[in-house]
């Protein structure tokens, strides 16, 4: 069976492009794959947290991944920091990475040059070694295939470049992964700025639509989403972005094809309006069980100690073979 590993931030909260382009296929095919699914806890600190924050949000995530329908007996779902197989294999790969191939990854670029020309000075170490760290998560469970979003191609290219020096320097120890990112026309855009990504990021809540959100902030959303000035309801991403994605939402949340969606309507009022009301309809359920999870954190932690010990146990075999291959006395 392939084995699936992915990553998800603490960030407490979840759009729309998360849920349709990401959450809902991890719960489809678990039955097909042996996934694994973690909670990046330690990613998460790179940047400062609130301490009672990243807890609320760590259970948050985690009653999130359940009330998408992630079935903690047919997957493995668990929180990074409960697996101290991530820091130590993380030591292993940072001294395996180079200092230039992490300073050219442009997420940390990004990242730390908000803070103006010196930003790097300020940042933490950790934010630096991020992708240390996230290659430990993939490559200790001898992951085959890692559902990212295109923003994350480029760790996972060099998760592949450091599991292959490694490899090659102390002999076959990792399993070699491959991305899967999704087909860009998957992609759920910004209601705003149809041409990007939905992104918590962007500074404007009102293109986004959270996985939370009431159905009248839903509504709303959508009936203000930026189209364009011609009549016609067509599908045409290239010079139509705003209406198209209006269609591949309405197409997504109701298991249609966004081209033939796109003959049923006459203005784009009705577009908006059916749209919101399939994506009011798919998000109600997982909203309610999530609202219901929240209120049983004994649950939430059962979960995540069982899976933290189901983790473990393929982790500790890895990272002993990585010691062991590193010169590292096993002792047993
Ligand atoms: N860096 C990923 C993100 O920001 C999260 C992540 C951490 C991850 N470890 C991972 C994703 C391992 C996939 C596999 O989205």
């Amino acid at each position: 069976m392939t084995r699936v590993f992915s990553g998800i931030q603490p960030t407490g909260e979840v759009h729309l492009g998360n849920y349709l382009g990401a959450l809902r296929h991890w719960a489809e095919a678990q039955h097909e794959n042996e996934s694994i699914y973690c909670v990046v806890d330690l990613h998460a600190v790179t940047v400062r947290q609130d301490p009672d924050e990243l807890r609320a949000k760590t259970l948050a995530t985690m009653a999130t991944l359940l009330a998408v329908g992630l079935d903690p007996d047919s997957c493995t779902l668990f929180v990074q920091s409960h697996v101290h197989e991530h820091p130590e294999l993380a030591w292993l790969l940072e001294c395996t990475v180079s200092f230039g191939e992490l300073r050219r990854m442009t997420q940390f670029k990004d990242k730390s040059s908000r803070g103006g020309s010196d930003g790097v000075e300020g940042v933490s170490a950790g934010l630096f070694t991020y992708p240390a760290l996230m290659a430990a998560d993939i490559l200790l469970y001898d992951t085959d295939l890692v559902p990212v979003g295109d923003d994350q191609r480029q760790h996972l290219e060099l998760t592949r470049d450091v599991a292959e020096r490694f490899n090659h320097r102390y002999g076959d120890t990792f399993v070699i992964p491959e991305a899967a990112i999704p087909r860009v026309g998957a992609r759920v855009m910004d209601l705003q700025r149809p041409t990007d990504k939905m992104s918590k990021s962007t500074d404007s809540d009102a293109g986004v639509v959270m996985l939370t959100d009431d159905p009248a902030t839903i509504t709303r959303k959508f009936r203000r989403a930026v189209t364009d000035s011609e009549p016609e309801v067509r599908y045409d991403p290239e010079n139509k972005p705003g209406v198209s994605n209006l269609l591949a939402i309405l197409a997504a949340s109701t298991s249609g094809d966004p081209a033939t969606l796109a003959g049923e309507f006459e203005g784009y009022g009705a577009l908006k309006a059916a749209t919101a009301e399939a994506v009011v309809a798919v998000l109600e359920p997982v909203q309610r069980r999530r609202a219901e999870l929240l209120e049983e954190e004994g649950y939430l932690l059962d979960v995540m100690s069982k899976g933290a010990a189901k983790a473990s146990e393929i982790a500790a075999d890895v990272l002993r073979r990585a010691h062991d291959a590193m010169g590292f006395v096993v002792v047993h």
